[in-house]
């Protein structure tokens, strides 16, 4: 594992969206991972930066959400298919019809899951995964106890997501309970993950993530089984690392 220290969240998405053009350029079609919440924003940023400047080509990319609210339509600004238009799709050369997130309204949850596991084998896997971090430790919706071998599956939320998830909602009541998530076993079997963190608030998790025991109780924990990790986090993010990374 490799854990990369920089100072703002802005240089944070540069180095990690670096790490994913200089492996875009080795592949087509590549299978790029992406993930929702407020960090990858500024990654999201520097990707469409880079495509702007005809540096990264996206039109032959396949990407794969690690995740969606149950229950919320795709058209619904908290929905994470709006969201990822919103923050990258429409800014960027890809062509929607290649970029997957699960149906949060699909009838049939568990055949859905099954399928978004065989569609992501079928193109050949994922190549980077972008991964954010819960303050609880959570990767996608694979909140502490979830099993390191899951797969997509339909998901419980837990009080400390529901809360940290509240601020984008106009009522606590209005935060959906259930989502569908990529497992932690799916994460695991993508070729190279990178996770970006910042803010005070992830200081605990970060440090149990990267230099705790393994275990289901910080789900982020179990990618120290992964050859290769990187963490893209900032200062403040890193305070609780007790080793020189
Ligand atoms: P955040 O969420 O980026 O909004 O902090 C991260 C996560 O819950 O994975």
């Amino acid at each position: 594992m490799q854990v990369k220290i920089v100072k703002t969240k802005e240089e944070m998405g540069q180095v990690a969206a670096m790490l994913i053009a200089e492996d875009m350029a080795k592949k087509s079609p590549y299978v790029l991972g992406l993930a929702t919440g407020s960090t990858p924003v500024p990654l999201y940023e520097a990707l469409i930066k880079l495509n702007k400047a005809g540096k990264l080509d996206f039109s032959t990319t396949i990407t794969f959400n690690l995740d969606e609210y149950v229950g919320v339509k795709p058209t619904h600004d908290q929905s994470y298919r709006y969201f990822m238009n919103e923050k990258l799709f429409d800014h960027i050369n890809i062509n929607k019809k290649n970029t997957f997130v699960p149906d949060g309204m699909a009838k049939d949850i568990d055949a859905h899951c099954a399928k978004y596991e065989a569609m992501i084998r079928g193109v050949g896997g994922v190549d980077y995964q972008v991964l954010g971090i819960g303050s609880n430790g959570h990767i996608g919706f694979n909140e502490p106890g979830s099993s390191i071998g899951s797969l997509t599956r339909m998901v419980k939320l837990t009080a400390n997501t529901i809360k940290d998830n509240s601020r984008f909602f106009k009522r606590a009541q209005d935060v959906p309970t259930r989502a569908i998530s990529m497992g932690i076993g799916t994460v695991l079997r993508c070729k190279k993950i990178v996770l970006v963190a910042n803010g005070a608030n992830k200081v605990d998790c970060l440090a149990k993530a990267i230099e705790g025991p393994i275990t289901a109780t910080v789900p982020a924990s179990a990618l120290q089984l992964h050859p290769g990790v990187t963490f893209v986090i900032t200062e403040d993010a890193a305070a609780g690392l007790k080793l020189e990374w």
